[in-house]
């Protein structure tokens, strides 16, 4: 197996980020509740994106790109932290983004606003309309570019969540669940990928936050992710869980997503997203109460970010 250090990565962020025991919420809970604040990642405004951008820029960056594409919807958390990144890396960063959602200058649209990011809209729901439009505009401009799949999430983004688990075993916590949001599944398939190298007694729940076949999903980027690593496990959908929280819609806020936001703030001084990290909190909470934890289990929520979307 190959080291993930060994593979190219460029450093964006602060790592570690810290992981806080949630006093408050253990309590409620009745049990021991930590959030890993990748919301603290160190650039923007933070958020998981980053861990997944140290790869996949490296990669853009040896590969001699000038620009770089990326998409999402119109308050894409990802899309706007690639920006960053990229603008900070030297390349120019053009974004194709789905015309839905919130396209006035509030949310991620002013931050990419301040940042002087070429923007584009594109009234389509098929991310290949767009992909195609990339390699049109990237020929059109003549110089050589880099195309980053909605929400980073591929084989090689995959790894920055490989990696996250190795820092979060390096903390000594005997973890034994471990949470995060799911929109495009590169951050659960890391992590789960991840536990199953480092961490085999840690259970990983993902909260689905789009109606896409996430099982599916999950597992292919498992696979590949395993295959660059040259990792020999046998992979299925049982290292993982996943929970439907997707409501009445993705990016459409939910009465339990919500309310998480409010506990989180009102608890501890967190805020959490109506988008991402809200709904994957309220499905934790769900489960709180079906009584799927013990007094023992001690459970790292994953804070994946999502700051812009509170102001959109
Ligand atoms: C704040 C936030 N949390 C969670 C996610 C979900 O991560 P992933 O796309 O890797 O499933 C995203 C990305 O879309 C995000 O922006």
């Amino acid at each position: 197996m190959i080291l993930i250090d060994d593979i190219p990565q460029v450093s964006l962020g602060v790592f570690p980020t810290p992981i806080q025991k949630l006093q408050n919420i253990s309590r409620m809970f009745g049990m021991c509740v930590y959030a890993k604040r990748d919301d603290m990642t160190g650039l923007a405004l933070g958020g998981n994106k980053v861990r997944k951008l140290e790869f996949l820029l490296a990669e853009a960056k040896n590969q001699g790109a000038e620009v770089v594409f990326t998409t999402g919807g119109a308050q894409s958390n990802h899309a706007m932290l690639t920006a960053a990144a990229a603008k900070k890396l030297g390349m120019t960063p053009i974004l194709i983004l789905k015309k839905r959602g919130v396209t006035e200058r509030r949310g991620n649209q002013l931050l990419e606003h301040l940042m002087g990011v070429d923007v584009r809209f594109m009234d389509t729901d098929d991310y290949e309309d767009i992909y195609r439009e990339m390699d049109r505009v990237g020929q059109e401009l003549g110089r050589p570019y880099y195309k980053i799949p909605c929400g980073g999430s591929n084989a090689l983004g995959t790894l920055g969540y490989v990696k996250c688990i190795k820092e979060i075993r390096d903390k000594g916590i005997p973890f034994t669940h471990i949470i995060c949001a799911e929109g495009s599944g590169g951050t659960m398939a890391g992590l789960a990928l991840g536990a199953k190298l480092f961490m085999p007694k840690t259970k990983v729940i993902g909260m689905m936050v789009d109606t896409d076949p996430f099982e599916e999903i999950t597992l292919s980027l498992m696979n590949e992710a395993a295959k660059i690593l040259g990792a020999n496990v046998k992979l299925t959908k049982n290292d993982f869980m996943l929970r439907d929280m997707c409501a009445e819609g993705y990016a459409i806020p939910s009465k339990e997503g919500n309310e998480a936001i409010r506990l989180l703030a009102e608890q501890e001084g967190i805020f959490l997203d109506p988008v991402y990290t809200g709904k994957a909190f309220a499905g934790f909470t769900a489960m709180v109460k079906e009584g799927a934890f013990q007094p023992t289990d001690r459970v790292l929520f994953i804070h994946t970010g999502g700051a812009g979307g509170l102001f959109a």
